[in-house]
């Protein structure tokens, strides 16, 4: 583990291409994504990027499921290491696990609410604890509208404790005309936050000044 590694959640929010494309991203930088999805997110995942006769047939363990979901650069497969969120003793749960930054897209109101009150029971909630407690870099990529009372509380309580909070909110200034457009904004925004300059890997780019 070292400043090349970046811990990545997919929760069960909408917004999986968001996941996806994002770690299209790390793999090209010649990063080391270590991926942890929640089980919320498998359902999202069919739901929003998969029809039924895209389905693998038979059961395919998580490992290979979520690696088949991903966009994976030839001879890096080895750089994309999949969790079980259930496994809390895997190598991210450790404050010693010296990542560059963790990133949860998209991230639901419902981790939100764990990482915001040190609620640290999956793998996924443990390392974005171990995070903040290192005064590493966490950077929550949330989605969700409209937002409650409790869903704005946890925005600040996770903000005071550290974390960044990065709306799934793309913007139109830049005249996209595509989801890719849209997706790659949002991308862009979060490698901005791990210090990485972010190409146009997903098939967009604007003329029009950001
Ligand atoms: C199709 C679908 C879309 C969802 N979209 C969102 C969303 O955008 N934001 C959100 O907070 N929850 C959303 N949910 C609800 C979460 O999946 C649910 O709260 C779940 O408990 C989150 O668990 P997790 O945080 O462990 O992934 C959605 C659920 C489904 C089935």
């Amino acid at each position: 583990m070292s400043e090349g590694d970046v811990i990545v959640g997919i929760t069960g929010a909408s917004g999986s291409i968001y996941a996806q494309a994002f770690v299209k991203e790390l793999l090209f930088e010649d990063l080391t994504v270590h991926l942890i999805p929640t089980a919320h997110a498998d359902v999202v995942w069919r739901n929003e990027m998969e029809t039924a006769g895209e389905r693998p047939r038979g059961e395919a363990d998580a490992t290979t499921r979520w690696r088949s979901r991903m966009i994976i650069p030839a001879g890096r497969l080895e750089h994309l290491r999949v969790y079980a969120d259930t496994d809390v003793a895997a190598a991210p749960a450790s404050g010693t696990f010296r990542a560059r930054a963790m990133v949860v897209v998209p991230c639901s109101m419902n981790t939100l609410a764990k990482v915001a009150h040190g609620v640290a029971d999956t793998l996924l909630t443990r390392a974005a604890a171990a995070c903040l407690k290192e005064r590493r870099p966490l950077i929550l990529v949330v989605r969700e509208t409209p937002l409650s009372l409790a869903d704005l509380r946890n925005q600040v309580a996770a903000a005071e404790a550290g974390a960044t909070i990065l709306p799934a909110a793309p913007a139109f200034y830049h005249r996209p005309t595509d989801i890719a457009g849209l997706v790659h904004f949002i991308v862009s925004k979060i490698c901005d936050q791990i210090g990485l300059l972010c190409p146009d890997r997903i098939g967009y780019r604007s003329d029009a000044a950001e």
